[in-house]
């Protein structure tokens, strides 16, 4: 295929030439009739090429195909047999990958640093998890995903399982060993589901950890908003092999997308995999080095450490993405929570996962000397401003053991059945019914279905009170939290 073409991209610019009116959704006619501070604030262009996919960028019977013929060079250009366009998120087509590999009822291996995406899936499908144990570093609080020897624990446990499913990499930038854990899986003619929302850049550059697709995996989903360069809730999931029936997968998927999807999360998708197969290794290239100059000045000042090497060894991750800049800011005597806000505040910066101790960057193709500048400069300004801020409150942080609550109940019943909220200080011991997750980076620390532990209570507690944010909970400062109801709760 010629990986110069876009055919959705190209379909578009189609629509804008013949001067195509639709008497169709969506009613602003291209901008007509928007709201003008709308207009004022975005601009017209988003308006103008807001348009139907269907009876609208192709005709009515998608006889041009386009979308198709983007998700097939998408699928030559990473080298997957299949891929699918998603414009709902990874979260939309993880929940989707769960369902294709499933049955409506049974067991699915799972790490438990998944994303809330993956509870949500698990919530909806009905299913039984059973946790893989991750690889959690003690010293640093961070969890890393299974080793393959974990993985061959749970499948001798409970050899019936659907499929497995993995994120990596984690929101850290650390990375699985997935070619041992997809021969695992495959021994036993299992899939494996690769959660790589952090990974669209994968494929395209030879240092950057090894693609989910060429170490083996099944289904690997990437957030094209994340490290590639799309619109937000621009994902898309890969499939290859034999072990996952490809019209089960995309008519999952169908259960839960919309049936309006934006065509510019579409064209951006395919016009970022155009430029990706034609100049990715070279524009990743550059990022590379800039990421490796931003790394050694940030760590080179005072207060300041930048996590690498102690991310990959025995003990932690297999491989890590250094895209992902992952700051300790603990000896400016501050948390990640304050620095993050103070760097919006005093900077108009915005970082991405922030928790107790740490903030992170993560770099793309898009960043250069001068928008890197303004993070070391930001950064310079915090260490001088830290001294003045106050002393962060404590966060009670729990053991990995105490993060590996006991699951009671299935997630489906214990979300759906009757619940009520009690006091956090009486929540020990009870079943939860809902998600609690500290956001970024979105890995819950409480599930539907878990019995709950004092320690995790006041790991929340604590946290929220230092300035972690959980977006899920019926009571986000957790002061109640919403269990299943006696009766159900034995
Ligand atoms: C590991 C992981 N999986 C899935 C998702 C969901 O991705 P999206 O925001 O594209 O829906 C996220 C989002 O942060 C994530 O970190």
């Amino acid at each position: 295929m010629d990986q110069n073409e876009a055919p959705l991209l190209d379909a578009l610019a189609d629509y804008h030439r013949l001067d195509r009116y639709g008497f169709t959704p969506p009613g602003h006619r291209q901008g007509r009739g928007a709201d003008p501070r709308s207009l004022e604030v975005m601009g017209s262009d988003p308006f103008r090429s807001d348009v139907l996919s269907t009876a609208g960028v192709d005709d009515r019977k998608s006889s041009g195909g386009y979308l198709s013929k983007a998700e097939e060079l998408m699928a030559e250009a990473v080298g997957a047999d299949k891929a699918f366009f998603s414009t709902c998120g990874s979260s939309l087509s993880v929940k989707a990958s769960i369902l294709a590999v499933t049955k409506g009822s049974g067991d699915l291996l799972i790490g438990r640093d998944a994303h809330k995406s993956v509870v949500a899936g698990i919530i909806l499908s009905g299913l039984q998890p059973r946790w893989i144990r991750p690889q959690w570093d003690r010293d640093l609080h961070i969890a890393h995903p299974p080793s393959p020897e974990e993985v061959e624990k749970m499948w001798q446990r409970y050899p019936d399982a659907a499929a497995a499913l993995i994120t990596s990499p984690t929101p850290y930038g650390t990375c699985a060993d997935i070619q041992k854990i997809a021969e695992i899986c495959h021994s036993r003619g299992k899939p494996l589901i690769i959660d790589e929302a952090w990974g669209a850049h994968l494929p395209f550059h030879d240092r950057l950890p090894t693609w989910a697709m060429d170490a083996g995996a099944d289904i690997c989903v990437v957030s094209v908003h994340k490290m590639g360069m799309g619109f937000e809730q621009g994902s898309v999931y890969h499939l290859q092999g034999s072990l996952v029936d490809p019209v089960r997968l995309s008519q999952c998927a169908d259960l839960l997308s919309t049936t309006s999807a934006n065509v510019m999360i579409y064209a951006a998708i395919d016009g970022w995999r155009r430029k990706m197969a034609l100049e990715g290794q070279a524009a990743l290239e550059k990022t590379l080095t800039l990421a490796g100059n931003v790394r050694t000045g940030l760590d080179a000042l005072d207060g300041l450490h930048v996590l690498g090497p102690e991310l990959v060894r025995a003990e932690a991750s297999h491989d890590f993405d250094p895209l992902h800049i992952l700051i300790d800011v603990s000896e400016l005597g501050i948390s990640g929570y304050q620095a993050a806000d103070w760097l919006r505040d005093k900077c108009r910066l915005d970082v991405g996962l922030n928790d107790h101790r740490r903030i992170e960057a993560t770099l793309s193709q898009s960043d250069d000397d001068k928008t890197t500048a303004r993070l070391l400069e930001g950064m310079r300004q915090l260490i001088d401003a830290a001294p003045d801020m106050p002393e962060p409150a404590k966060v009670e942080l729990p053991a990995p053991e105490d993060l590996e609550m006991e699951t009671v109940l299935l997630p489906r019943d214990a979300f759906f059945g009757p619940v009520e909220n009690v006091p956090a200080e009486e929540a020990a011991g009870r079943i939860a019914a809902e998600q609690l997750t500290p956001y970024p980076p979105g890995v819950p620390a409480i599930l539907p279905g878990e019995r709950i532990n004092a320690a995790v209570v006041e790991y929340l507690r604590t946290g929220t009170a230092a300035g972690m944010v959980l977006p899920d909970p019926a009571d986000p400062t957790v002061k109640t939290i919403r269990v299943v109801a006696h009766q159900r709760d034995q």
